[in-house]
């Protein structure tokens, strides 16, 4: 059966609050990083629990000025996933490094302190983990690993707003977590980001080098009593984020308690729904502790050819056919033509389950009858499943 209307993939979860927010902002006048940067980076600092927050135009830049306050340069090997998106990948060979790909437990999708271990050496400068789908990485043990070798570590918490690994935000153990609010995040500033970090000269290194270098922001050379003369303290870039986008980030995040909630139960009703489903399991769900919290922001299954009797990529053509958008998460890195014949680890989990993965569609504005088509389109689409309902 096909949906009369499509289903995508993702849909922001915008509402009044958010059109009248930005109005608001530009009636006000203040456009550039000003008064609600500066309330959006406390209201985020305090729900996170981590002292310093500092909002950037995206999680790439965040990452990017994260690996440099590590002193990650030419000569240095950084070690991250392969089953991730590329932009930290990319940023470490910018900076003139060395990006070592490591493989991921099948349990959790992420990386561990044991696939780290096999692809760090004494030229490792930093580790960057993933919260994969926004499931908690468990940073703690790479957090103590990487301490005791003198190793930075940076969270690509990209997924993970709304995650709570072992009781707490990302960025609570580490040096730093970069948290993006890209259109399709759970907190969304169209494009955004957010750098958290408990390190008073991490903070203060990444302020001035998202906006070139400057000891002072335009909110302080250019309000009633501002001055004009400024430093530039040392080369920097231009990632600031813009208070247009902070007055969406503030709406979005009051409401993510309430959003969370609903992509709570939508993943829920999946994993219920596709439970007798041959050969389909929802992924990276193993070794959760009661403390974790998902974050829902990717739903992602695997699909094993063998006993579903269909392949991911067919999965994906069949339910594009009955109006329902996917996405994959990920293509590894080490797969893409810019990274072929680098140096990598081993990474058997990886290129054995990247193969399975499919995202479902899963956002706040989701209806229960929308996850009941895709999980009925799924059951259609999977040979194994129409024969065991038969009771073949
Ligand atoms: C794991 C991961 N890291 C980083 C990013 C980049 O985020 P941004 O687009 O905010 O730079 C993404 C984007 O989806 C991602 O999935």
């Amino acid at each position: 059966m096909k949906r009369a209307e499509f289903l995508p993939y993702c849909r922001p979860a915008l509402g009044a609050d958010d059109i009248a927010a930005v109005v608001d902002t530009l009636e006000r006048g203040w456009l550039t990083t000003g008064p609600l940067v500066k309330r959006f980076e406390a209201d985020f600092a305090a729900a996170c629990g981590v002292k310093h927050a500092i909002a950037l135009n995206s999680c790439t830049s965040a990452m990017h000025l994260a690996l440099i306050a590590l002193g990650v340069g030419p000569g240095d090997e950084v070690v991250l996933p392969a089953l991730s998106f590329v932009a930290a990948a990319n940023l470490v060979l910018q900076l003139g490094a060395e990006p070592v790909f490591c493989d991921v437990e099948a349990d959790s999708l992420c990386s561990t302190v044991a696939t780290i271990d096999r692809a760090t050496t004494k030229r490792t400068k930093a580790i960057v983990t993933m919260h994969y789908a926004g499931r908690p990485a468990a940073a703690a043990p790479i957090s103590a690993y990487a301490r005791s070798r003198g190793i930075g570590v940076l969270e690509d918490a990209a997924l993970a707003v709304g995650a709570l690994d072992d009781g707490r935000w990302p960025g609570f153990c580490t040096d730093a977590a970069a948290f993006s609010f890209y259109a399709t995040k759970n907190v969304t500033t169209a494009e955004g980001g957010m750098l958290v970090t408990r390190d008073d000269e991490i903070a203060d290194r990444v302020r001035s080098l998202s906006l070139h270098g400057m000891d002072k922001d335009a909110w302080k050379r250019y309000e009633r009593g501002g001055a004009w003369r400024y430093d530039v303290l040392e080369t920097g870039y231009k990632y600031n984020m813009p208070d247009m986008a902070a007055a969406i980030g503030l709406t979005q995040l009051a409401k993510l308690p309430a959003n969370q909630k609903r992509r709570d139960e939508l993943a829920s009703a999946y994993i219920a729904g596709l439970e007798d489903v041959p050969g389909v399991a929802a992924a990276a769900l193993g070794s959760m502790r009661p403390s974790d919290r998902h974050s829902w922001c990717v739903f992602p299954i695997l699909v094993d050819e063998q006993n579903a009797g269909i392949s991911r990529d067919a999965l994906i053509e069949a339910l594009r056919d009955r109006n329902i958008g996917t996405s994959v998460h990920y293509i590894p890195s080490h797969l893409f033509s810019a990274y072929k014949n680098r140096r990598h680890g081993p990474l058997q989990v990886t290129e054995a389950e990247w193969l399975k993965l499919v995202s479902l569609p899963l956002f706040p504005g989701m209806s229960d009858t929308d996850v009941a088509d895709v999980v009925a389109a799924i059951k259609d689409s999977v040979p194994a499943a129409s024969r065991s309902h038969a009771g073949l």
